[in-house]
């Protein structure tokens, strides 16, 4: 995985058909997805539950992309080797999951993985200056994390925008997650994001054997932020 700024699409399997994966992630791929996203949920830390390690193990063969895994779980260390073992090629824990999210992000890169740091909503960027050397990217929730299909929150727009200074010339990531459309993908690329997370923007109208949606979806995406 090499490091650039320019603008990536990475739609969430969270909207996708639950009994087609494989299929749905090569369709959504073929359809111009730089990496795929997945959402995983504990019924603890999110009000949502969603797969663990076997179903990332299980998905894997079928990413040529990027295996972009957001754990929305906690405790997150007990797990870590497992998603590294499943295949993850980023890792991206929570700050709000435990004390000790210094301790998770090197076990992550320790697991041989590029560690992601996700911030909800309601948590700012000033307790991550000590981070920064140790993360590979940061994910900004523009929605509280637990389901797709939720609103866009506008004033993570200025967090990114801090978080883009804060960041310099550090070869770090920032991802927004939640509420990604064509109209809100724009605020968060100016803003300084580079990969956007989209789950019902991406998958609408389409289906494994109707995909031409999905490409017209990234397509609309990418013109937007162009
Ligand atoms: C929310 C998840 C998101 C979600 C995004 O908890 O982390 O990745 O799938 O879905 P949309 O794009 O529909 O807001
Ligand atoms: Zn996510």
């Amino acid at each position: 995985m090499s490091f650039d700024r320019s603008v990536k699409i990475a739609p969430s399997i969270l909207s996708a058909d639950f009994a087609n994966f494989g299929a749905e992630i090569e369709a959504v791929e073929a359809q111009g997805a730089d990496w795929i996203h997945v959402d995983v949920m504990d019924g603890h830390f999110v009000p949502n539950l969603t797969f663990g390690p076997p179903l990332c193990a299980a998905i894997r063969k079928h990413i040529n992309t990027v295996m972009d895994v957001h754990l929305m779980i906690s405790p997150v260390d007990p797990y870590i080797q497992a998603f590294a073992d499943a295949g993850a090629d980023v890792l991206t824990a929570h700050l709000e999951a435990g004390p000790h999210i210094h301790r998770t992000l090197q076990a992550i890169r320790g697991a041989g993985c590029k560690a992601g740091l996700a911030l909800n909503p309601g948590t700012g960027i000033e307790d991550i200056e000590y981070l920064l050397d140790m993360v590979d990217l940061i994910c900004v929730m523009t929605v509280n994390p637990g389901f797709g299909g939720q609103k866009f929150i506008h004033s993570q727009i200025e967090k990114v925008k801090k978080l883009r200074a804060m960041i310099g010339d550090r070869p770090i990531h920032i991802q927004i997650d939640g509420g990604i459309t064509p109209e809100t993908a724009p605020l968060m690329a100016s803003a300084g994001a580079d990969v956007l997370v989209a789950g019902s923007a991406v998958f609408k109208g389409g289906s494994v054997s109707n995909p031409a949606p999905y490409g017209e979806n990234i397509r609309a995406i990418r013109a937007a932020v162009a």
